[in-house]
């Protein structure tokens, strides 16, 4: 069986990840993977999560399994956190949610749950994407298409490219699109884009399924979903996967939420049962230690409040660097415009860099970035910056790619 697996390349992401690993320069800077990092470079662990994983570690440890559809505490403070508790779809409990293995595992169960009860539909996704979400869907089988969203080389959304390429989705075809922070953008969609999208999925028929991986990131933790919520508060039928990872600093606990949006309660138990039947099919049940510790964050009120103040402290801190980084290349690159970068929410940004000069900033510069040239700016040490600029500058200056910094040119 094995002697089939003769040979194996990694894929963009895991490429970029070795290649670091394995680079013992001194100054290496890895600005490619997705998590926050503080300005020694540590991933930062919120006071709020460490205080309250310590109160529960200090009480009764119980390890009987839980069920496949994971913590309730978790799953309705969470459910309340994206939704809203006032939203029309949990007050009329039309709301079926599973706690599982993060939003990566849960869109592996809506990727299986699309495959089992619409094994027609197509899913669009985002051009660009954040690339292993194709996975979840192409392993479970679901055809896949892409809707265009994203100029690289002006930095700005294609918002009428994004309609005009829906408008051509059967009804029953399913939409994957990011809450906010939209990755590996950070371009998202505004209030009124929202609504025409939502408008389009409810005229064509189209089952929306949101990823929210970044809220609090944005704007803050209420403006974050409103998209989220305008678009559940108008479509009948909708699929969410939520993560904790980024927002609770807990990425290697893994816990996430899948919730299923009925168009009415009188099914709830039904498809309820059914779900926890096909992830109990899947990996039999979640683990629970990170999804208690959200729950004790979100529902004690120090801790909450702790948490939020928290969050205001990462999303001015992206914001700075942002902000820094901006001014710097503006200083080096005069004739180009990067304002598009301060226009952008959330960890990242997509540089318009090629393949040569992505691989000039590592051989020359120690500085990894996304083959897509997707930058993290949670992962760039404010007395990086200038060093950071500079490379960039060089490898723009010396080698302009064809379409990239031309095209940015002011
Ligand atoms: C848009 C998006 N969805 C889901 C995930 C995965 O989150 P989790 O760690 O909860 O599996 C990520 C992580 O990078 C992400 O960016």
């Amino acid at each position: 069986m094995f002697e089939q697996i003769h040979s194996y390349t990694d894929d963009a992401i895991e490429a970029v990840y070795a290649r670091s690993a394995a680079d013992m320069r001194s100054d290496k800077l890895d600005l490619s993977i997705g998590v926050y990092r503080d300005e020694l470079g540590a991933v930062t662990v919120m006071d709020a999560v460490t205080r309250a994983e310590a109160r529960l570690l200090s009480g009764p440890r119980p390890k009987g399994y839980v069920s496949p559809l994971g913590n309730r505490r978790y799953v309705e403070a969470v459910e309340q956190l994206v939704l809203g508790a006032n939203h029309p779809a949990v007050s009329d409990n039309r709301v079926v949610s599973a706690q599982g293995p993060g939003a990566g595992g849960m869109l592996r169960v809506g990727a299986e749950l699309i495959a089992t009860l619409r094994p027609d539909a197509t899913l669009w996704l985002s051009d660009p994407v954040w690339e292993h979400q194709i996975e979840f869907f192409s392993r479970a089988g679901v055809p896949r298409r892409y809707y265009r969203y994203y100029d690289r080389h002006s930095g700005l959304l294609r918002f009428d490219e994004m309609l005009a390429d829906l408008a051509n989705a059967r009804a029953g075809d399913v939409v994957l699109i990011h809450g906010c922070c939209h990755n590996p953008t950070g371009a998202d969609l505004s209030i009124a884009q929202w609504q025409r999208l939502a408008d389009l999925c409810l005229e064509r028929d189209l089952v929306p399924f949101v990823d929210v991986a970044y809220q609090g990131f944005g704007v803050n933790v209420e403006q974050d979903v409103a998209g989220v919520r305008l678009m559940a508060a108008t479509v009948p039928e909708m699929l969410l996967a939520v993560s904790s990872s980024k927002s609770f600093t807990i990425y290697r606990e893994r816990v996430g939420m899948l919730s299923l949006i009925l168009s009415s309660a009188t099914r709830r138990e039904h498809v309820s049962r059914w779900l926890r039947d096909l992830i109990r099919g899947l990996y039999f049940m979640p683990p629970d230690h990170g999804a208690a510790v959200v729950a004790e964050v979100l529902l004690d009120a120090e801790f909450r409040r702790s948490w939020n103040s928290e969050l205001d402290v990462f999303r001015e801190r992206m914001i700075a660097s942002r902000t820094r980084l901006v001014d710097a290349l503006s200083t080096a690159l005069p004739r180009l415009d990067f304002n598009f970068i301060l226009g952008q929410q959330g960890m990242f940004s997509v540089l318009p860099l090629d393949a040569q000069q992505l691989d000039r900033l590592v051989r020359d510069h120690g500085i990894y970035l996304l083959s897509n040239g997707r930058l993290n700016f949670a992962a760039l040490p404010e007395k990086h910056t200038p060093r950071v600029a500079q490379a960039l500058a060089a490898v723009m200056v010396d080698h302009p790619s064809e379409t990239g910094v031309a095209a940015v040119a002011v």
